[in-house]
């Protein structure tokens, strides 16, 4: 019987020893590559180096060509000689500086969906609207290489923007685009995961079921509570279960090491986000709501008892339960 914990230390004795790894992120601003020009001032250009272009902003301007080769996160000059800083871009590079046709979701639900949703590398995903396509790419982030998003857009102009926007980001072969309404369904089935960006979610759990595999994870996201009401309803209704309704609030700091304090606004207010799974119990669905759900359902239970009973009582009672008879009115 070979000693497993031995063996376990070995192994990592030998990763421990391994050399520095290599990233994968190339060190210098390729041609055709996505970068970030970020100002001083806190604005940050999102722009694809290509050779020969020259890009112009009011600092002055930046030959293509001067950029490429640079290692990222270099200092670099317009000719006015004023200075800007060349990165690679961030997630929330791509996912801001998209062109936009609707609200798109904010980085920080983003973030947080693709935990819900427990995303990784080769999941198949299903997502509608794509809207702008802003969520799409922070989905096909998070699933690629060998992963994909299938994303339902019912408008023909959203539909054409969400796919400008994706083809710039270099995400497009990860996705597939359907120009549909999910009222039609899902072409897929099996799916990781299904998430909802649309006003009425609670309308479209049949074709959600449908197309996720037993236990997969389902999401949406809604800006009132009474859709949140309504979505509750009607998981309950359709035996989901593990839901949670959830609200992040995000608060970015003034970063002054001597006087660091939060900015004077924040973004209050973005969406509720619902997280459900589907269950298969054709007995007693009922038994995986959450605690306080079943406390609460077996107190209106009792009420309910309490208040029949009260009516027996005084139904059987025709002097409406006074000890003395009515006397007769003068
Ligand atoms: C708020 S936007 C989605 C934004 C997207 N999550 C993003 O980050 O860019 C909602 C989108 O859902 C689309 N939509 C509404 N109802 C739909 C339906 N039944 N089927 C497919 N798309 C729908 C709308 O046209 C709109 O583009």
């Amino acid at each position: 019987m070979p000693n497993t914990l031995a063996t376990d230390a070995a192994a990592r004795r030998s990763h421990e020893q391994t050399p520095p790894w290599v990233s994968t992120h190339p060190a210098t601003a390729q041609a055709n590559q996505l970068v970030i020009l970020a100002t001083g001032g806190g604005k940050r250009y999102l722009i694809t180096l290509r050779p020969g272009q020259t890009f112009h902003t009011n600092l002055g301007h930046f030959q293509h060509d001067d950029l490429i080769g640079l290692p990222l996160g270099t200092t670099v000059h317009s000719q006015l000689g004023n200075a800007v800083l060349l990165l690679e871009p961030s997630l929330s590079d791509l996912i801001n500086r998209i062109k936009r046709n609707t609200q798109i979701i904010y980085p920080k639900d983003a973030a947080y969906l693709v935990h819900k949703l427990s995303l990784r590398n080769g999941d198949q995903v299903i997502e509608a609207g794509t809207g702008s396509g802003g969520l799409t790419i922070a989905l096909a982030w998070a699933v690629a290489p060998a992963g994909r998003v299938y994303t339902y857009e019912v408008r023909a102009d959203n539909y054409q923007i969400a796919r400008t926007n994706l083809e710039r980001v270099g995400l497009l072969d990860n996705v597939s685009m359907f120009q549909q309404s999910v009222a039609e369904g899902f072409r897929q089935q099996g799916a990781d995961a299904v998430f909802l960006d649309v006003r009425t979610p609670c309308r479209f759990l049949d074709p959600v079921r449908a197309a996720l595999r037993p236990g997969g994870f389902f999401a949406a996201l809604v800006p009132t509570t009474n859709q949140v009401i309504e979505l509750l309803a009607d998981l309950e209704r359709k035996s989901f279960a593990d839901i949670a309704v959830e609200e992040l609030l995000l608060r970015q700091y003034k970063v002054v090491p001597e006087r660091l304090r939060p900015d004077d606004s924040m973004v209050g207010h973005t969406g509720y986000l619902v997280s459900a799974r589907p269950v298969v119990d054709p007995t007693d669905p009922g038994r995986w709501l959450s605690e306080e759900r079943k406390r609460y359902a077996a107190r209106k239970e009792f009420e309910a008892k309490v208040q029949a009973e009260e009516e027996r009582r005084r139904a059987e009672r025709p002097d409406d339960g006074r000890r003395y008879p009515r006397l007769p009115l003068p």
